[in-house]
């Protein structure tokens, strides 16, 4: 049995949560599902991450206070979890006395063992990104996030980043599969290599957030303040040995591109100031655009995951999300997309296997299929081809490549529905009833198997079908079907009438 802690970046809680933000909290549900099913423990955490500039100022346009504003959207991200079906095992918010307390503890730390000092800062500041940019980071006089910049002088604290390079550079050497995928880890060695300077790690040009311990004319720098929940959910500082936990150890950072940085270099480095080992791994995936736009307020075209999971279910967005992205590139989210996905594979090619092979059992097996007496070379072909399928899914999940596992469960539905259309059940239940029972058999055996490594992606479905195809006697399938259809066809012409968008 392995040990797997993993977490989703916590997010910002200025606006309320996309189809981006979504991505990323149901990557991390799929891979806690599919690890859970090979019996492998699993912390699986989220949050919201609550303070800084940006929210204050969000909270002053909004007319409230911060606490009562990040209360508000802090809520929406909590809510949409049960939506997106989400099986977390906490949720962090950085305004909670256990995250002060442990942010409090690091500063502590790393100031102890000498790695902070006053200084004064000067350099373009990108309040929407909150950070500094060098002149030569500039993109024709924006930050490289394409936000207006302000040249800003600052009393601050610094952390002694640039006595970590060589240090850094050694552990990514170490431990090749710390950045994930390849061409992230190429990008984040060649910024370490081109030298680190120190980084302002407290401001003092707003109030919202946790103030330096000692001197509370300084608030901590949000992305040391956020980047610490990952500690704070695994018990830090009242378990102060992180370097032996069996879930630290085996900690899994997902994140989008763009906040490598912050996870591959700050945090590590943070980390070994305070003589805490690195996470075992930073996954890096791509960005969703929408219909072939970056998603914008502005542009009105913001996917709006609770739209979509109360019109078409919580599985199908799911399953869209990591079929139709290669993990790690960019993607499109499109209506019409998803509509194909969804009518292609989870209403023809599953929903209709499921029904067609437990409602035929129901009416011609008298709900009750027992196991073959022998089964025929066909029979054993159909469900090695599978086996050996659902057995690839593993190392693929493993990877991260959730399309190529959705592949290898696709060509198994479709071995399963040419073996229906081959086998014909319907001509054997008048010709050769011994015959019609085993090719049930065969077929709901498998079924039930390819929907047991369904589940991680489609956990609404999978349990439904599971409930219905009972395996729990040896050598005995009991059926017991139901009315409801699992993915009805959606009817592409109606396109036009679906409402997906965030309106507000
Ligand atoms: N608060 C920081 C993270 C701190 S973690 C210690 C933050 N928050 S965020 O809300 O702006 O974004 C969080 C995550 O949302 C991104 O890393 C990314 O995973 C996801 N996405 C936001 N927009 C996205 C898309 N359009 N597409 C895919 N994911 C994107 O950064």
């Amino acid at each position: 049995m392995k040990t797997v802690y993993i977490t989703t970046p916590i997010y910002y809680v200025n606006a309320k949560p996309h189809i981006g933000h979504a991505y990323t909290t149901i990557v991390c549900d799929v891979v806690t599902r599919f690890n859970r099913m090979l019996g492998n423990e699993v912390k699986f955490v989220t949050g919201t991450d609550e303070h800084g500039k940006k929210i204050e100022q969000s909270a002053v346009n909004a007319g409230l206070e911060p606490i009562e504003f990040t209360n508000q959207v802090s809520k929406l991200f909590r809510d949409l979890l049960p939506i997106i079906n989400i099986s977390n095992d906490d949720f962090i918010r950085t305004t909670e006395e256990r995250h002060k307390k442990a942010v409090s503890h690091l500063w502590n730390t790393l100031n102890d063992k000498g790695y902070i000092y006053l200084g004064e800062y000067s350099g373009w500041y990108d309040v929407r990104n909150e950070a500094y940019f060098s002149e030569d980071e500039l993109v024709n006089g924006k930050s490289p996030h394409g936000c207006d910049v302000i040249m800003m002088n600052e009393e601050c604290y610094f952390f002694k980043l640039s006595e970590f390079q060589n240090r850094l550079l050694e552990f990514y050497d170490e431990h090749p599969d710390f950045i994930h995928p390849n061409q992230r880890r190429n990008e984040v060695l060649s910024f370490v290599q081109g030298g680190l300077k120190d980084l302002a790690i407290s401001r003092k040009t707003f109030k919202w957030g946790i103030p330096v311990p000692n001197d509370s004319d300084h608030i901590v720098y949000v992305w040391l303040d956020a980047l610490t929940n990952y500690l704070t959910l695994n018990n830090y500082p009242e378990n102060l040995d992180q370097s032996n936990d069996r879930y630290w150890r085996n900690a899994i950072h997902f994140v989008g591109k763009e906040i490598v940085r912050f996870h591959a270099v700050y945090w590590p480095a943070f980390l070994m100031a305070a003589e805490i080992s690195p996470p075992k791994q930073i996954v890096v995936h791509g960005w969703w655009m929408s219909e072939g736009e970056k998603m914008s307020k502005s542009l009105g075209n913001v996917q709006d995951p609770v739209k979509y999971c109360n019109l078409f279910g919580s599985d199908s967005l799911r399953y869209f999300l990591l079929r139709e992205l290669a993990f790690g590139s960019d993607g499109n989210f499109s209506l019409e997309g998803f509509i194909g996905r969804y009518n292609g594979i989870l209403a023809n090619s599953y929903g209709n296997l499921c029904k067609r092979t437990i409602s035929f059992a129901q009416k011609y097996c008298n709900c009750v299929v027992t196991s073959p007496k022998r089964f025929t070379e066909e029979d054993i072909v159909l469900s090695e081809k599978i086996d050996k399928l659902l057995e690839e899914t593993v190392g693929l999940v493993e990877h991260y490549a959730f399309n190529k596992y959705l592949e290898r469960i696709e060509q198994a539905l479709s071995l399963l529905n040419q073996f229906i259309d081959y086998q014909k059940p319907w001509e054997l239940k008048d010709k050769d009833q011994e015959r019609m029972q085993d090719v049930l058999y065969t077929l709901l055996d498998n079924t039930y198997k390819v929907t047991s490594f369904f589940e991680p992606v489609i956990p609404q479905a999978a349990e439904k079908v599971m409930s219905q195809i009972d395996m729990s006697e040896d050598g005995v399938i009991k059926v017991n079907d139901s009315d409801e259809q699992l993915f009805p066809k959606i009817d592409a012409k109606n396109i036009g009438e679906f409402d997906v968008f965030a309106r507000d």
